[in-house]
């Protein structure tokens, strides 16, 4: 990203925070002299300290967190991210468990990484079949051991105007992109709950946080990715409290795989295309640090929150100024559905 531009973005976020904060305190002392005595709202207080906290990791980025001797699922690990997310693990000295519905690709990445001399299991699995995913579940709690990472990296991106999919194409979608993560989560979860310990990073994309024309079933399975790791973080927090397990949602937007063709970028220099290898790095070092949510490139976190507070006309005219999207084009598959 243009250095002038990172410079403005990191700028800006800090002073809303600074404002917000400075409001805040405000408010509060006028609550405490004029109305009523803060002392008797403990809450006020934890909200004042949690913002504050925030406030502080915004100039200081938590420690990267020791993954060494882990074992981290990764589904998708054929090709793209996934295959980047397992070559970057295993050197990190974590045990990879490369999962993919191409056994193929899948065995490339898992020979790629026994390559290198480090140890990588490679399993053969439709996340969309829930009988799949639990003997999956059951193969890999056998021959490698908990899984303590989770990556659900898999998903399908079928491109074109909602008259022209077929049904089993938007079938596909949804069962891979939603309920695949789902039979994934259902699987490994228990255990990692059970030993009070784990990361779930889902991917999710820029399509999950706001719709794009000619993508209606990826943006709605991915969409309802994000209403599930939400709804589950705040579950996990409800039920304990304390609990010690970490979940992080990413949200990519145009991500050079080898797979996404016809990207149409008006400004590059503000909105680049992420390389895979790039956005598994950035992947890991936010799981390290325990980050809940991820987006690539990062200016899209402020983008899309800022744009969501303007009146929709506002909206639809920065859209069209931008003008970033994915052309429409059938090649994208293998035609088995
Ligand atoms: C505010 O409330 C606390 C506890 O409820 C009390 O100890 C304190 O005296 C109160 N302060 C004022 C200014 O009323
Ligand atoms: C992938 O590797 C496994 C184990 O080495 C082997 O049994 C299987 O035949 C391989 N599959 C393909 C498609 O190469």
């Amino acid at each position: 990203m243009d250095p002038l531009v990172s410079a403005f973005v990191v700028f800006y976020r800090r002073m809303v925070i600074f404002v917000d904060i400075i409001l805040f305190f405000i408010k509060c002392v006028k609550c405490n002299t004029f109305l009523i005595n803060i002392s008797s709202f403990p809450w006020v207080k934890s909200a004042s300290l949690a913002f504050l906290r925030s406030f502080y990791r915004l100039f200081v980025n938590r420690p990267q967190r020791n993954i060494h001797g882990e074992i981290a699922l990764i589904t998708g690990a054929g090709n793209g991210i996934g295959r980047h997310l397992s070559l970057q693990l295993s050197k990190l000295g974590v045990i990879v468990v490369a999962v993919d519905v191409n056994e193929e690709h899948n065995n490339e990445t898992v020979d790629m990484i026994k390559r290198h001399g480090f140890p990588a299991f490679g399993y053969k699995c439709d996340i969309s079949s829930r009988e799949q995913v639990e003997e999956l579940a059951r193969e890999v709690k056998n021959d490698v051991g908990d899984v303590t990472i989770l990556i659900n990296n898999a998903g399908i991106q079928i491109i074109r105007p909602l008259g022209q999919y077929t049904p089993s194409q938007i079938e596909k979608t949804v069962a891979v992109n939603l309920l695949g993560q789902l039979w994934m989560v259902r699987a490994f979860l228990p255990r990692m709950v059970q030993m009070d310990r784990g990361s779930i990073v889902s991917v999710a994309a820029l399509g999950g946080y706001g719709g794009f024309p000619n993508m209606i079933p990826f943006c709605a399975s991915k969409f309802a990715v994000r209403g599930y790791m939400e709804s589950l973080y705040l579950e996990l927090r409800q039920e304990r409290p304390n609990h010690n397990l970490h979940l992080m949602t990413v949200a990519p937007f145009i991500v050079d795989t080898g797979r996404v063709k016809g990207a149409l970028i008006r400004f590059p220099g503000l909105i680049n295309i992420v390389k895979a290898e790039d956005a598994a790095r950035t992947i890991i070092v936010s799981m390290r640090r325990g980050e809940t949510v991820l987006f690539l490139p990062g200016i899209y976190y402020y983008i899309q929150n800022f744009i969501r507070i303007l009146p929709l006309r506002v909206q639809l005219l920065i859209t069209d100024f931008v003008d970033t999207g994915v052309e429409i084009h059938y090649d994208n598959h293998d035609g088995t559905y």
